[in-house]
């Protein structure tokens, strides 16, 4: 069986990961896995960690690019790979303009798609833009749906999706987690006893005067003294600009370059409380029994409040600070978000994805 794997920034690439590593190990499976590069670095950097091999990188990522520049580089180079290597299948992760992009290519050329997480919906297009438009898009024309959660699942059944489309897997990134544990962590960044916040921030929504107000709630937290802020900067410059100014210097705050898959997870598992505007932060966080503050309005990831583990904060800078001091000094409340079972899957994703695609493909043969 030959599908063609799609990723092109790094959730995307470690979510894929497990399923790769399975493809890349049978003799049943002759994946074509393309980068198409929409993220440089960042993406590099973890791939070195997965332990997958890139076929092929469309290196398409430009300094500050456009969203249209995005959708039309990934559309015309993946029709490319299409036309080349002629697969059975796509698969596409989540709900980045690579996932659209090579969705549209794929289905331009009749090639079914199989699409990783989907049925995710925050139902507000704006919110988080633009991946909510992006992976409303995708569920549109794909041919299987690899839901996460139940809950995912009944979201497309309720546009209408075919329910024999859908298969509810978990969450592969739960996969990839317990997969880096066994391999060994990497290092931590956090360097004092004090308590520790880990912090990652980089949806387009916040850019702006929603990131500078979460930056003065890490201030006021800075400030009472016990406290060590990791701040793993993401590489976008509308990150940058607002986050280095606002924070450089702080006493207890460590900006630093984005680590290593590793590093990441060993930091969260040093963590005590992890701030986030995150997708994949939030998935990953309960099964290290850390309790998550949401830095956003809205999110398509409720499992994690409704199990207990994340509180949606928003990014009014008094109500951060507010919470994650109550999760500083109220131990009672800690414990009771540290505890909580990981809604997102059991670490067997990637295989049921594969054993439904096998199922299919070989019916069709
Ligand atoms: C993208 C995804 C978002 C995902 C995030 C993961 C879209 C529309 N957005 O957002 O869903 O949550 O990735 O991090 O697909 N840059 C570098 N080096 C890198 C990566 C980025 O320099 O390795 C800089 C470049 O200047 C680039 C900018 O960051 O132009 C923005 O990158 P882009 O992929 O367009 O958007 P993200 O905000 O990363
Ligand atoms: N991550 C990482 N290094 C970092 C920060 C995050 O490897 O410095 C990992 C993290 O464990 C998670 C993924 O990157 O699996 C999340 O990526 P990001 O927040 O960029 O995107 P999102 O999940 O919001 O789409």
């Amino acid at each position: 069986m030959r599908p063609l794997v799609v990723f092109g920034t790094r959730p995307e690439a470690i979510k894929l990961a497990p399923i790769i590593r399975l493809m890349q190990a049978s003799s049943e499976w002759d994946p074509i896995v393309v980068s198409s590069g929409q993220h440089r670095e960042m993406l590099d950097q973890v791939v070195n960690d997965l332990a997958i091999k890139v076929d092929l990188d469309l290196s398409i990522m430009r300094e500050s690019q456009t969203l249209a520049y995005v959708t039309s580089a990934v559309i015309t180079s993946v029709e490319g790979c299409l036309k080349e290597f002629k697969p059975e299948l796509v698969l596409v992760q989540g709900d980045t303009t690579t996932a659209m992009g090579a969705t549209f290519a794929s289905f331009y050329q009749a090639i079914p798609v199989g699409h990783v997480e989907a049925g995710l919906r925050s139902g507000n297009f704006l919110d988080p833009f633009p991946e909510e438009m992006n992976r409303q898009v995708v569920s549109k024309m794909a041919t299987w749906h690899f839901a996460p959660t139940q809950r995912s699942s009944e979201n497309l059944r309720t546009e209408g999706v075919d329910e024999a489309a859908i298969e509810v897997t978990g969450n592969t990134v739960i996969d990839n987690l317990k997969w880096v544990i066994e391999q060994g962590l990497g290092r931590s960044s956090f360097k004092t006893d004090s308590s520790r916040l880990l912090v990652t921030l980089h949806r387009r929504e916040n850019q702006g005067e929603n990131m500078a107000e979460i930056a003065s709630a890490l201030r006021a937290l800075c400030g009472r003294g016990d406290v060590e802020v990791v701040l793993p900067l993401h590489m976008s410059p509308q990150v940058r600009r607002v986050l280095q100014p606002e924070l450089d210097g702080v006493s207890g705050m460590n900006l630093i370059e984005p680590l290593s898959y590793l590093d990441f997870v060993r930091t969260m598992n040093d963590a005590d409380v992890i701030l986030t505007d995150s997708g994949g932060v939030q998935e990953e966080a309960p099964s290290l029994g850390k309790p998550v503050l949401v830095l956003r309005q809205t999110t398509e990831r409720p499992e994690g409040i409704e199990a207990g583990s994340a509180l949606l904060v928003g990014t009014n800078a008094d109500v951060i600070a507010h919470e994650c001091a109550r999760l500083l000094d109220d131990q009672a409340w800690y414990q009771q978000m540290a505890h909580v079972k990981n809604p997102y899957g059991d670490g067997t994703s990637a295989l049921q994805i594969l054993e439904r695609l096998q199922r299919d493909l070989t019916q069709v043969k």
